[in-house]
């Protein structure tokens, strides 16, 4: 089988350009950190439309695939244009990203809307623009929309969430099908869900069943697991409802390479293993082919990502490590101190120099745990030195903070030479803009 983007630790235009610096998307990495200053935020538009295709054709020959890009990994205006011009649809977890999509002209019928308790502010909002779908987590989210749906004289098209008892082995964090989750009704809770739709809630129109087992994921048998038992309920819905199910949706999770050691399956494997297992369970169950439904978020755009930061200040500690610091850090990617991620580096402007000083890469926050990378062999750092930090583009930026009022990095996206600013750099005014200083306090 092909490799398939996911499987690459850097975007797929990175190269060392005649200047000895690293080049990604036809631009020098050096000049883009002089010409938009660090820390900056560099997508690669190519790596993004490779791995848009690795999924349609790994999928190609079931006939009914839609990939719906997981906006939570990095929602922005730009982003969301490149992916709907791959003709792919998008799953979105508040009343923030499905503005964002709607703003970016996407036709909202290929929209889904999950989470485990939207309020009814967004759950208006995504009845107002015209969501496609909402996947719906629990009881309370089923009465709440049903009186909303109701107050606008609407029948609304949902999936249920359902936990499916499949434990994956990623960081407990980032785990969500196994049963003691928050997420969706439990397998013994469905009837009574279902009960409530054909019965109290006819303004609801039940179409398929929802699952996400994990992200990260780096083995293939937890999606095999969870195609049958979602196959299985569409069967015993049927049999005891009468109720014909016809979208099964499964959730995102595949994994990337952050580091040398993590071995990512390619999108052409587990196409094949889920269309192959999707056929076999239809056959198994003996119910009619449904729509299928992925919704992957970090192994779409991780890779096309990279943080450039300049090197500051280094310390060695005697007898200790040598601690290098880089002007970013936890509020620009925070997944380090949350989830203990790896990543790997370069200089981008000594590509050509042999690796030869091990330093621990720490951040410029007021924390110890501020530290992007322990222990990487990289050439001797010097203030000035440009770093580029592989595989960010997927919750980095959507999970950034301002953390020690430190304003937000600008955002890239670079295509055959070009780069745009695709997300601006915040000021000192964005910083305060929604502060308010009482009459009385005022001076
Ligand atoms: N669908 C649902 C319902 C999800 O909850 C998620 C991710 C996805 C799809 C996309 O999963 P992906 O393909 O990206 O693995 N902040 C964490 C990841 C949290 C994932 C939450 N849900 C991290 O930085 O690792």
């Amino acid at each position: 089988m092909p490799k398939s983007a996911n499987q690459f630790l850097k975007p797929l235009t990175q190269k060392v350009n005649s200047d000895g610096n690293i080049e990604i998307g036809g631009c020098d990495l050096v000049s883009l950190a002089e010409k938009f200053g660090t820390p900056l935020y560099v997508l690669d538009e190519k790596t993004i439309r490779a791995i848009c295709n690795d999924y349609k054709n790994a999928f190609a020959s079931y006939p009914n695939t839609t990939i719906m890009f997981a906006s939570k990994a990095l929602c922005t205006q730009a982003v969301t244009a490149v992916m709907d011009s791959e003709d792919v649809g998008f799953d979105t977890v508040s009343g923030g990203e499905i503005y964002t999509v709607y703003k970016s002209s996407v036709d909202m019928k290929k929209v889904l809307f999950n989470g485990n308790n939207k309020s009814f502010d967004e759950l208006n909002l995504a009845l107002d623009l015209g969501v496609g779908r909402i996947s719906v987590d629990n009881f309370y989210e089923l009465a709440l929309l049903s009186t909303i749906a109701q107050s606008k004289n609407k029948t609304v098209d949902i999936l249920l969430r359902i936990t499916p008892g499949i434990e994956c082995h990623t960081h407990e964090y980032i785990q969500t099908g196994h049963l003691d989750s928050k997420f969706g009704f439990d397998l013994t809770q469905i009837d009574d869900a279902v009960d409530l739709i054909l019965g109290e809630y006819t303004n609801l129109k039940l179409h398929g069943l929802h699952a996400h087992i994990g992200s990260q994921i780096f083995e293939s048998a937890v999606y095999i697991d969870e195609i049958d038992i979602l196959c299985k309920e569409i069967a015993r819905l049927d049999e005891k409802f009468n109720l014909k199910l016809d979208e099964i949706n499964i959730g995102g999770g595949l994994g990337v390479k952050y580091t040398s050691d993590d071995t990512p399956l390619s999108i052409y494997d587990v196409g094949k293993m889920i269309t192959d297992r999707l056929n076999t369970s239809v056959k198994k169950y003996n119910i009619a082919p449904p729509a299928l439904f992925l919704e992957p978020g970090r192994s779409m755009i991780s890779m096309a990502g990279v943080t450039l930061y300049t090197v500051g200040s280094s310390k060695q500690v005697p007898h200790g490590r040598k601690y290098v610091a880089v002007d970013g850090g936890m509020a620009d990617n925070p997944r380090p101190s949350l989830y203990q991620a790896k990543y790997c580096a370069e200089v981008a402007n000594k590509k050509d120099e042999t690796q030869n000083e091990k330093v621990t890469i720490c951040g410029r926050y007021c924390e110890s745990g501020d530290v992007l990378i322990e222990e990487i062999e990289l050439p001797s750092l010097n203030e000035g030195d440009i770093l580029c930090v592989y595989n960010t583009g997927a919750y980095n930026y959507s999970m950034a903070s301002n953390y020690n009022r430190v304003e937000k990095p600008a955002m890239v996206l670079l295509n055959d030479g070009e780069a745009d600013e695709i997300v601006v750099r915040e000021t000192l005014e964005d910083l305060i803009r929604n502060d308010v200083i009482p009459d009385r306090l005022k001076k």
